[in-house]
């Protein structure tokens, strides 16, 4: 009986993490980086915190995929360091994924790694190299698709509410040569029906810890019974040897001085 009441719970258990979201993160959270900068990916759960038991893996560029054990990238390359990261379970489950590209070149597009909600603002930044303080200007072209889409003298440019339809390849261009960012490609996800985001967002992690809860709970009543009834039994029969030793002295006693 514990036995079973064990298996159980450690199938319960490994029902639990499995059914639990792991999603792929980027440190710092951008999905362009500068030859020689420093990333690291990890895998989170819906707490944020580091999941075990995951590991990171990583498609380069030439289609070849590799596990990045402790993905933390001290100085990135170009060749090796660019393509889509993910995270793998054991048991073969994956995660989203990113797409990451190092570059040579002067200048990077700064855009959200993971997808954006629809109706949210999006800020895109271009960034150059040289230009250290956010405060210089810098004239900077954004385009979509390859079409230019807007200019501007800080660097920064905001989507107001974007739609799927703002779904697409962006990169930015500053003054001079060779001074273009790689693409990036931008997801928007439909917004959940209003109202029932916050009961959504609550619903399911409720739901998945009360059906794995509930068991849990139950054999660990079960268990806790089956102790009290075992104690009850141990208690009872101490009590039974107790008043027979009683008798038993007592008819010692009757025997020994007869009235
Ligand atoms: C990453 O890039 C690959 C190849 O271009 C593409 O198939 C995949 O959908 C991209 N993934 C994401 C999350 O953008």
């Amino acid at each position: 009986m514990k036995v079973s009441a064990l298996r159980l719970l450690l199938l319960l258990n490994s029902l639990d993490s499995a059914s639990a979201r792991v999603s792929v993160t980027v440190s710092p959270e951008r999905s362009q980086f500068f030859k020689y900068e420093r990333f690291s990916v990890s895998c989170e759960d819906e707490e944020k915190e580091q999941v075990t038991g995951w590991k990171v893996m990583k498609r380069m560029m030439d289609g070849e995929v590799h596990p990045c054990p402790s993905c933390s990238i001290s100085a990135a390359f170009p060749f090796t360091d660019s393509g889509e990261y993910w995270c793998q379970s054991g048991q073969g489950a994956t995660s989203n994924s990113v797409n990451i590209s190092v570059t040579a070149g002067l200048v990077i597009l700064d855009s959200p790694v993971h997808p954006v909600i629809e109706g949210d603002n999006v800020t895109l930044s271009c960034r150059h190299k040289s230009i250290l303080t956010p405060t210089e200007v810098l004239n900077t072209e954004f385009f979509k698709d390859g079409r230019l889409i807007g200019r501007s003298s800080t660097g920064n440019m905001t989507i107001y509410r974007v739609s799927k339809s703002d779904e697409g390849f962006y990169k930015c261009k500053v003054n001079g040569p060779n001074n273009e960012s790689e693409e990036s490609w931008l997801t928007v996800r439909a917004a959940p029906p209003t109202g029932q985001d916050p009961q959504a967002n609550l619903f399911f992690p409720v739901v998945r810890h009360l059906v794995v809860g509930c068991p849990y709970l139950l054999s660990t009543i079960l268990l806790g019974l089956i102790g009290r009834d075992r104690i009850r039994a141990l208690h009872a029969e101490k009590r039974r040897q107790k008043s027979d030793d009683v008798i038993m002295e007592m008819a010692q006693y009757r025997v020994g001085h007869p009235v």
